[in-house]
């Protein structure tokens, strides 16, 4: 079940403080932002703090009023929603949190499905299966209370409450914000396995780019103001930033968090070939390739990039005078074995071969259109 999420030029404005010098301007937390999220995809959202994201995820549930434009589910005006009835059908995980404290981890877990109506049996099986999804087996912790938690722990049962009824829009504000590297990189990918079985529609807010590229469908990228300053899919924001701003936000090494997300193909793969004049024996071949690491066409270009940097590494000179045993030992094996997905063998790639495959992944992904707005502007 998913929803399809518009904002139409939604602006909001906090009002200012009363100060003793008078009129002070308002906050314009968002701007002018229009945005279609499609049904069943996960849009990160990301930009530096302060740049209106969570207000943003607000708007959508209404726990934030817009000052002007329309948010749309499903075509429907949210304005014209009750606004109670309206937040029981989105998931909603909070920056900090915001578990009842007086409650256990299961009351709170269930909060959306008895608000719901849901009998006792259906509320504690669901509870049962979204805490062990976000690994806390309610068996161990559904009877403790949330002080009784890590703050790690606190966020997966906030996670645990916003999955709990599957609902059709998901709104995630940060939601691994204060797990370990580790235990993040578990969750993001026990996260898309959920998020892939029951099909909702997600934005994730979170202000690391790593997390938008590996979890978002497309990324729209904010600055301050709530400005959309490019949205696309991941590959296209690393590979051809539309703005400073973005590429300021990318930062450093985007062709590296590209790795992840460029496949091996076939066609850059350098083939073993038949045998012909002048090219060594069928045996002479298959030597050429035996011992050497092997990842499958199809696989992350960064699997092939890491066995190559593995054999740099494994493949260090023992030291000075240390007995050569072949050419080029010591400098790493220089390429990667790819095999089909049956296991055979189809050629070889190597540190060429992965830059002209980034290069191809990034060729093949849209660039902005030049000008403008038009490269900003949501599909
Ligand atoms: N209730 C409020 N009253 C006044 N100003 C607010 C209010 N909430 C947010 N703002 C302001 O609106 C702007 C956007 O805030 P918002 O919380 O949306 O940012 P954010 O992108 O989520 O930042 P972060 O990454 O730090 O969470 C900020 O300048 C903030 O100070
Ligand atoms: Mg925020």
């Amino acid at each position: 079940m998913s929803a399809r999420i518009e904002l139409d030029a939604v602006r909001k404005a906090y009002p200012a403080r009363r100060s003793r010098g008078g009129a002070r301007a308002e906050t314009v937390a968002v701007e002018s932002l229009s945005l279609v999220v499609e049904p069943g995809e996960m849009l990160a959202l990301v930009g530096p703090s302060g740049c209106g994201k969570s207000t943003t995820l607000r708007m959508v549930n209404r726990l934030v009023e817009p000052s002007s434009g329309r948010v749309l589910l499903d075509g429907v005006d949210t304005a014209t929603l009750d606004p109670v009835r309206l937040r029981r059908g989105i998931g909603y995980v909070i920056q900090d949190v915001g578990l009842l404290p007086h409650r256990t981890v299961a009351a709170n877990v269930a909060t959306v499905p008895r608000l719901l109506g849901w009998d006792r049996r259906r509320t504690s099986e669901r509870v049962g299966a979204v805490l062990e999804l976000v690994g806390l087996p309610v068996g161990a912790y559904g009877r403790r209370f949330p002080h009784e938690l890590s703050g790690g722990e606190r966020q997966r049962v906030g996670v645990a409450r916003a999955l709990a009824t599957d609902p059709p829009v998901l709104l995630l504000d940060e939601p691994f914000g204060a797990v370990d590297p580790e235990l993040r990189r578990r969750l993001q990918a026990e996260l898309a396995g959920i998020l892939a079985e029951i099909g909702s529609t997600v934005v994730l807010v979170t202000h690391d780019i790593d997390e938008a590229v590996r979890l978002g469908d497309r990324v729209a990228v904010l600055s301050r103001g709530g400005r959309l300053e490019q949205v696309a899919e991941p590959l296209a924001v690393l590979a051809h930033p539309a703005t400073a701003r973005v590429r300021d936000f990318v930062g450093d090494g985007a062709s590296l968090r590209m790795l992840p997300l460029a496949r091996v193909e076939r066609a850059d793969v350098t083939s073993l070939g038949p045998a012909g004049p002048g090219i060594g024996a069928a045996d002479d071949r298959a030597e050429g390739v035996a011992g050497l690491p092997s990842v499958v066409l199809g696989a992350p270009l960064s699997e092939a990039f890491a066995a190559l940097a593995d054999g740099v590494g494994a493949g260090r000179p023992p030291g000075p005078g240390a007995p050569s045993t072949r050419a080029g030992a010591g400098a790493g094996p220089g390429r990667v074995a790819v095999t089909d997905a049956a296991g055979a063998v189809v050629g070889t790639l190597d540190a060429d071969g992965v830059l002209a495959a980034l290069r191809r992944a990034a060729d093949a992904v849209s660039r902005p259109a030049s000008g403008a707005n038009e490269g900003r502007a949501d599909r």
